[in-house]
């Protein structure tokens, strides 16, 4: 949204991301397939006085610790007088790429509202050196993702279509925190170290689900992707990823009939995604299974002006 005179201000969204296919296989050079997902951050810019910073955390100034993305994003473009506002529906911390969608929305607000002339590559390329920035370690999968939309192949960046089926995100709300992702990779890195001669093999056949769902995707052959997902999840619980909670919405959610079901991002509680022509009946048994169900679709659209 965009209005005029004093009352002038724009407002961004940027969705989330699930993982069809290659987690952790994506640290070795192994391809994946991450998937934007209708969930969306809204962030509005307008001119102010000062530099205010308002979300359901509170409101700040500038301030690195509590807000550190969106205080990063402003000081990257060098602006001292922006109020940004921040909605979210994507749960924070949980895989599902919510500081990339809060970082990439900010920048094309501000880009916006202030006229700065960066494109969406530029947006991407600057969400990705701040999330290095605040986090230490970051692929640039959730930003090139959640600026573009659809559904990228990594490292290829090559773009699909997205599929028309629905998708069910079963919640864990458990283990959400900022620092999860570099210590899971770290554990998955401590396993193949003692054992190379058995991490290495599953970790290339995580790899080769990519190449093989990308056809799967074209053809929207759902039953075929969701038994690749399934052996996919059975791979990431062999590299120590998967937790009991996580398991009980998986199988919850096979069981009502899901195509598949897998831990989407780095596991150790977080998320889950299933695949689903159901998605009613899918988000009920996650449910019931202890976990918070939301029903969403995948989308092509990456950044958004409204
Ligand atoms: O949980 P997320 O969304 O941060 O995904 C992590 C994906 C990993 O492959 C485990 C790490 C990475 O940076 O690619």
């Amino acid at each position: 949204m965009t209005l005029n005179g004093d009352n002038k201000m724009t407002t961004c969204s940027a969705p989330g991301k699930i993982y069809l296919f290659g987690e952790h296989a994506v640290v070795y050079g192994e391809s994946a397939l991450a998937c934007a997902v209708d969930m969306r951050t809204h962030v509005t810019a307008k001119k102010s006085g000062s530099i205010k910073i308002t979300s359901k955390i509170g409101t700040t100034g500038l301030d690195f610790r509590k807000h550190a993305y969106v205080s990063s994003a402003i000081k990257k473009l060098d602006v001292k007088d922006v109020a940004v506002k921040i909605t979210s529906d994507i749960p924070i911390g949980s895989g599902l790429g919510s500081s990339a969608a809060v970082t990439v929305a900010t920048l094309s607000a501000i880009n916006e509202e202030y006229s700065l002339g960066y494109v969406k590559e530029d947006i991407a390329r600057m969400g990705h050196e701040i999330e290095l920035d605040v986090q230490g370690a970051a692929s640039p999968t959730d930003t090139f993702v959640s600026t573009m939309g659809g559904i990228v192949e990594i490292p290829s960046r090559k773009r699909l279509e997205p599929m028309d089926c629905g998708v069910v995100i079963g919640n864990t709300n458990k283990g959400a925190t900022s620092k999860k992702t570099a210590r899971l990779v770290k554990q998955v890195a401590v396993l193949r170290e003692e054992y190379p001669e058995v991490i290495n093999p599953i970790i290339k056949t995580i790899g080769s689900f990519t190449q093989k769902g990308m056809s799967l995707v074209s053809e929207k052959d759902y039953t075929s992707l969701g038994k690749l997902m399934n052996i996919n999840h059975g791979l990431l619980d062999a590299l120590g990823v998967g937790t009991t909670e996580l398991s009980a919405l998986v199988y919850a959610a096979r069981d009502a009939g899901a195509f598949g079901a897998k831990i989407t991002g780095a596991g150790g509680g977080g998320c889950m995604v299933a695949l689903t022509d159901s998605p009613g009946k899918v988000a009920s048994a996650i449910s019931k299974a202890g976990g918070q169900a939301i029903i969403t679709k995948f989308t092509k659209e990456g950044i958004l002006k409204e």
